[in-house]
Order: structure tokens, then C-alpha cells, then sequence
């Protein structure tokens, strides 16, 4: 591929006081782009002092007049900074350089080194007037991180405000000399942005304006098994079979115990979603953007079927399912790129979200939940009659499988008892 038509390296800079939620934003940015197939990394200058001049550390060693730790933490600094270059160097994409950066004379720096390398630095200023937000946050990652492992709670947030302070001494804000970036208000409140251009940076301020952080949990589940699941053919527009409205039941009963009458509840626009959503009984928005994977010509074959009458295609598939295009139809590569708005406004809503879907689409809507590289998707395991339970954790996900009667058929053909 000729070198001008790659996409321009982006080096993201945070900055920010401790506790505005750098980092969350950091690793949702690269969650997110990471998804996208863009080769992306995380500098966090927290781990790298941790690593190298141990944790446990009194507020006192991010006192700026303290001479010999200012010296260590910038050496820190300097080596996270180095290595984010390196890795942009050697063929990342994008960098994120998730530091305080909280004054002019660091951002000039690091912006010079950027510029050396031939990288824009676009800063990402984290700024938060809001106090119950940040207490809320040291509460909830602060006190709980390893600097302060086997600390009391109290004590930990004591000397975390203190650390605070350290650093607000010296905090200057971004200026608008100070080149591309972009200001995100207490969580998104508001948003100042000066020069970003082009499509990924459009992309991402995008992204960033949907995020927030109240916890809520997401539900994806396939729909009850339909008439094509029960003859092993792919794709089509089938209905429910019996089992499949069954399940559609018993996913009911769930909603109303353990989800809630609030759920937004989403399916694609095809039958056996729409039927199952029916079924559950509440309002649904129904998203072409969940569609299942089109299988293009071999819509409606059986797996058998394709390999005996396309060899080369089933051939194809098996040797990079991931990117592997159906003729006429879609790659799991294409699927990812679709389900892009889903994704912004999965992270927009505050209610919990159902989402009724098909294999192939879910698979990649749990990479991005997960944090999974985007190649891994295509094997996620993703049963009929199975609901994942996903709780978004400070910085990923965690999973609960719940399976629910009756057993979808095996695939010999029989159904297990349940
Ligand atoms: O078999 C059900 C199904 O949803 C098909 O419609 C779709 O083609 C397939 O799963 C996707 O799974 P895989 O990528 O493993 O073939």
C-alpha cells in the first residue's frame, strides 16, 4: 500500500489533574479504536513509575519542591513518553500518552518530541469542577489501586487529596497556543475542540462525546432458536421454531426478574430477533446495523453445502475467517465497521440495554465490550439460549453466562434435556 494513503499516526496526550478520569477515557479510546482495527497503545506513566520506583509512595513524592522525586518521576515520564514514540515508529497507529502533562513547559516538550518524530500531538484535557465527581472517582479507583494496596480507605483518600493538591500548584491549563486539542468538561458537560480535522479525530471526538461514567449493565443474547437453526442453514429470514418462542419465554421471565421494566431493548431488523423481542413484551428499536453477518451467496446453505459446492470459499474462511468476505456479502471485518453507531450509542444510554441479536454481530459487539483484539471474534463462543451478562467495571467488563430452558439442538441434530 502506498505510504500517503495510510491513515496519519495520531500521538493522543492527556492532561489533567489526578482523579478526572484520564485513564478511563484513555482505555476507552483505545478499546474503541483498538476495535476498529487501528493498532493502538497505552502509555500510562503510573505503571511505568510503579514498576520501576515501586508503589506505596507518600504524597510527599509528588511534591514539586521535592527535587529528587520530581527528578525520578520525570525520568519515568521521559522513558513512557520514549516508548509510545518507538512503538508509533515501529508501525502503531495511534499512542496514548495518559500523563498529568499539567504544565506548558511538559506539553511543550512533549509536543517537540511528537514533532521530531514527525507526529501532531493532539492533547486531551480532562477537566472537572465538579467535587462529588472526583471524590467519587478516587472513592471508586484511587483508593482501591496498587499505591495504595493494604491502606485504609480513609487514609488512602486522605493522602490522595493531598496528592491532588501537589498537583494543582503547578496546573496550567491547555492554551490556544498550544497546537490540536481537545477539553472535556466535567464528563462531557462541554467540549472545546480547536483544530481537529479529518476523519479518525472526527471519529473520536464523536465517540467522546457519548461516553460517561455511570455504571449499567449491558445483556446481549441471540434470539430463541428459529426454523433455519434447526436445519443448520445460515443467514435467511426465518421465524421462531417452537423451542426458539420458548426460549423467548424464559428470556421474559429474566427480563422482568433480574433486568427491568426500564431496559432499552434492541434487535436487528430481521425476523427471529424481531419475534423474540415480541415475545419478551416491551417497546424494542429494531437496527439494521445488527443484521446478521450477510453471507452473500451462500445465504441459506448449509455449512456442508458450501464446502462441498465452494471449496475454495470454505477454504477461504477457514484460513482467515476474519477478514474472509462472503461473496456479495460481508466479512466479520465489515460487520465491526457497521455496528459503529450501535457502539456510540451503547455508551450514550444510562438504562441498561438488551440487545437481541445473532451470532456473528454479537461477537463483535463483546470484543468491543471485552476489550478482545477484533481477529479473536470470530470464535467467541456465543450459544443459543444463553445470556451474557456484562458489567461494565471501571476499566472493562465483567461476565456472567446465564443459560435458560429449553437447550437449543446440538449439533448432531439432538436437543440435551434440560
Ligand atoms: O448459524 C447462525 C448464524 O447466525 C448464521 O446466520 C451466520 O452466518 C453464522 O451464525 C455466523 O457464525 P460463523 O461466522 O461462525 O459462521
Amino acid at each position: 500500500m502506498p505510504a500517503s494513503s495510510a491513515p496519519p499516526k495520531i500521538a493522543f496526550i492527556m492532561v489533567g489533574l489526578p482523579a478526572r478520569g484520564k485513564t478511563f477515557i484513555a482505555r476507552k479510546v483505545a478499546r474503541y479504536l483498538s476495535w476498529l482495527g487501528h493498532e493502538t497503545r497505552v502509555y500510562n506513566v503510573g505503571a511505568y513509575r510503579r514498576s520501576r520506583l515501586g508503589s506505596h509512595h507518600h504524597h510527599s513524592f509528588f511534591d514539586p519542591r521535592n527535587e529528587a522525586a520530581s527528578a525520578a518521576r520525570t525520568q519515568v515520564a521521559l522513558a513512557a513518553l520514549e516508548d509510545m514514540l518507538s512503538f508509533l515508529r515501529e508501525g502503531g497507529d495511534v499512542g496514548i500518552y495518559d500523563a498529568t502533562n499539567n504544565t506548558r513547559e511538559r506539553r511543550k516538550f512533549v509536543r517537540a518530541r511528537c514533532a521530531a518524530e514527525g507526529l501532531e500531538a493532539v492533547f486531551v484535557e480532562s477537566i472537572c469542577s465538579d467535587p462529588a465527581l472526583v471524590e467519587a472517582n478516587i472513592r471508586a479507583t484511587k483508593a482501591r489501586s496498587p499505591d495504595y494496596e493494604g491502606v485504609p480507605e480513609e487514609e488512602a483518600v486522605r493522602d490522595f487529596r493531598m496528592r491532588i493538591r501537589h498537583y494543582q500548584e503547578g496546573y496550567e491549563e491547555v492554551g490556544e497556543d498550544e497546537g490540536r486539542f481537545v477539553k472535556i468538561i466535567d464528563v462531557g458537560r462541554k467540549m472545546v475542540l480547536q483544530g481537529i480535522e479529518g476523519y479518525l479525530l472526527a471519529r473520536v471526538v464523536h465517540f467522546l462525546l457519548n461516553l460517561h461514567v455511570q455504571p449499567r449493565r449491558v445483556w446481549l443474547t441471540r434470539h430463541g432458536e428459529s426454523e433455519f437453526n434447526v436445519l443448520g442453514r445460515i443467514g435467511g429470514d426465518s421465524p421462531l421454531s417452537e423451542a426458539g418462542r420458548a426460549y423467548a419465554r424464559s428470556l421474559a421471565s429474566v427480563v422482568r426478574r433480574r433486568i427491568g421494566q426500564d431496559a432499552v431493548v434492541w434487535t436487528s431488523t430481521l425476523r427471529r430477533t424481531v419475534e423474540t423481542a415480541e415475545i419478551v413484551g416491551l417497546a424494542f428499536r429494531a437496527w439494521r446495523a445488527l443484521d446478521e453477518i450477510d453471507a452473500g451467496v451462500c445465504d441459506s446453505m448449509t455449512y456442508a453445502e458450501i464446502a462441498g459446492t465452494m471449496p475454495e470459499e470454505h477454504a477461504a474462511r477457514q484460513a482467515d475467517k476474519f477478514r474472509y468476505r462472503y461473496p456479495r456479502g460481508e466479512s466479520y471485518q465489515d460487520v465491526i465497521q457497521r455496528l459503529e453507531p450501535v457502539i456510540f450509542e451503547l455508551e450514550r444510554q444510562r438504562a441498561p440495554v438488551l440487545v437481541i441479536g445473532h451470532q456473528a454481530a454479537l461477537r463483535a459487539l463483546y470484543a468491543y465490550m471485552m476489550d478482545r483484539p477484533p481477529h479473536e471474534c470470530p470464535f467467541v463462543s456465543i450459544p443459543l439460549h444463553t445470556i451474557l451478562e456484562l458489567e461494565p467495571t471501571a476499566y472493562g467488563s465483567e461476565e456472567r453466562r446465564i443459560d435458560l430452558p429449553p437447550a437449543p439442538l446440538d449439533p448432531e441434530g439432538f436437543r440435551q434435556s434440560s
